[in-house]
């Protein structure tokens, strides 16, 4: 594979620019005035340099809806984010509750080869909550599925959530939840509260997310099993999660970058682009979720990248789809919530972007320390950077972002996946041989 030198990067953004010379995809050696003849040169001129990004939670629509999203377009917008591993969720057509559609994502992924693309297996049969999927068969499968999610649904009922916990421990794998009471949010579309009410928008209660965290950290509990909370979007999740930690529970949680930023105000204009499960909550809210990021109550971030073709959000708000894009502009959304106003340092983001969730899921090869002998995936940062986003640019083959036009700082300028860049200077960079179809997808320029 051969030899990549990045000259002059601050790892985490610490001290005195360093040169990083990587050999065979491993980090060999850290030093100034590193010089090697046969390595490729990637100037980084004080950047910052970071663990490549770990996403816990990605909607690519492959199989079933390559009208919106494909692996191949999702791994581009993943590597353009910063991002070296995704976790795609099994809400595909079919359903991912086979060994052989995680098989064929997890090569997929890898015959693409911008990020590791991890198959997420389903919990139950087609989602449906009724009868766990054959788990143990996509754990062992090619695609060695290390988490289950029926996400897009809540595992209501509770006993198979129980048994699904138990057979998890066995296994070694995650399960994580989408919490929602579904008796409790039947017909809604924007959190419950006084916004929705003026809107005539039918309301989705804090409490059909608390009482299923609250549940299932019991159910973890007794099942001696960890559990990971996807999306949490209240400040009594948070509370809740702080509580079973305290408990010795093993819970993990994680929260979206539009659930730190933004909020139900948003709805206003009616425009769907805000529509999101769960729903954009208050201020109030955001505040405690970026402040539970803060203090590690909150695992890590997640994106929830949602791809949604136009007329699945360009109609009316109670039909519309919900969800929205997330890979490209996860970064820079943490700069700007927690970044900027001082709440974390550039190594509290390579935990929340990075260690943290390859942690939580074990894997070896990413969220490794910045170190000799470790692998070389990587993410370098400008954080001087800005840039305007405009859904056009992304690499997603769908538009749904709701942060069009937003002006935002940081950037990033490369991602390295095992010594090889696949992303630069907002494009990526298809491997050899690969070139003609991943170029198709090279719209990520800013
Ligand atoms: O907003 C969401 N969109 N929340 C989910 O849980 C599922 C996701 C999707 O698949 O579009
Ligand atoms: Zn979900």
């Amino acid at each position: 594979m051969g030899e990549l030198l990045i000259k002059g990067a601050r790892p985490y953004g610490e001290g005195e620019p360093v040169d990083v010379l990587t050999r065979d995809g491993v980090i060999i050696e850290i030093g100034t005035g590193l010089a090697a003849d046969a390595a490729e040169v990637l100037p980084a001129n004080g950047q910052i340099l970071l663990p490549g990004f770990v996403d816990l939670h990605t909607h690519l629509r492959e199989p079933g809806r390559e009208d919106t999203e494909t692996i191949e377009s999702g791994s581009a917008a993943a590597a353009l984010g910063g991002y070296t591993a995704v976790f795609a969720m099994a809400n595909t057509d079919p359903v991912a509750d086979s060994v052989v559609v995680t098989d064929h994502v997890w090569r997929r992924g890898q015959e693409v080869g911008l990020v590791d693309v991890y198959p997420v297996g389903a919990v139950s049969v087609g989602l449906a909550g009724k009868q766990l999927a054959e788990m143990g068969t996509m754990a062992s499968g090619v695609g060695a599925v290390r988490m289950f999610s029926d996400d897009g649904h809540c595992v209501d009922d509770p006993l198979l959530m129980r048994r699904a916990l138990e057979y998890a421990n066995t296994l070694g794998v995650l399960i994580a939840q989408h919490a929602e009471e579904p008796r409790l949010t039947r017909g809604a579309v924007a959190h419950e509260g006084p916004n929705a009410a003026r809107l005539g928008l039918t309301g989705w209660p804090r409490a059909a997310e608390e009482s299923i965290v609250a549940r299932d950290a019991l159910l973890a509990r007794d099942a001696g099993a960890r559990v990971h909370i996807c999306h949490a979007s209240t400040a009594g999740t948070v509370e809740l999660v702080k509580w079973a930690k305290s408990q010795g529970i093993s819970i993990t949680a994680e929260v979206t970058p539009h659930h730190l930023l933004l909020d139900d105000s948003r709805l206003a204009t009616y425009d769907a682009v805000n529509k999101v499960n769960p729903p954009l909550r208050e201020s109030s809210d955001a505040e405690a979720l970026r402040r539970a990021l803060a203090e590690g109550i909150i695992d890590c971030v997640a994106t929830d990248h949602a791809p949604h073709a136009e007329q699945d959000k360009c109609c009316e708000f109670a039909v519309a789809r919900p969800g929205m894009l997330g890979l490209q502009t996860a970064l820079s959304i943490i700069v700007r919530t927690m970044v900027e106003p001082g709440l974390l340092d550039w190594r509290g983001v390579a935990k929340v972007l990075s260690e943290r969730p390859a942690e939580i899921v074990g894997l070896d090869e990413h969220g490794r320390p910045i170190a000799v002998g470790e692998p070389a995936t990587l993410t370098l940062v400008d954080p001087e950077a800005s840039w305007t986003v405009r859904s056009s640019e992304l690499a997603s083959i769908s538009r749904n972002s709701p942060f069009e036009a937003m002006a935002m700082p940081g950037a990033v300028t490369a991602t390295i996946l095992r010594g090889r860049i696949t992303a630069r200077a907002g494009s990526v960079v298809a491997r050899a041989g690969n070139s003609a179809s991943v170029a198709a997808q090279d719209r990520g320029g800013r």
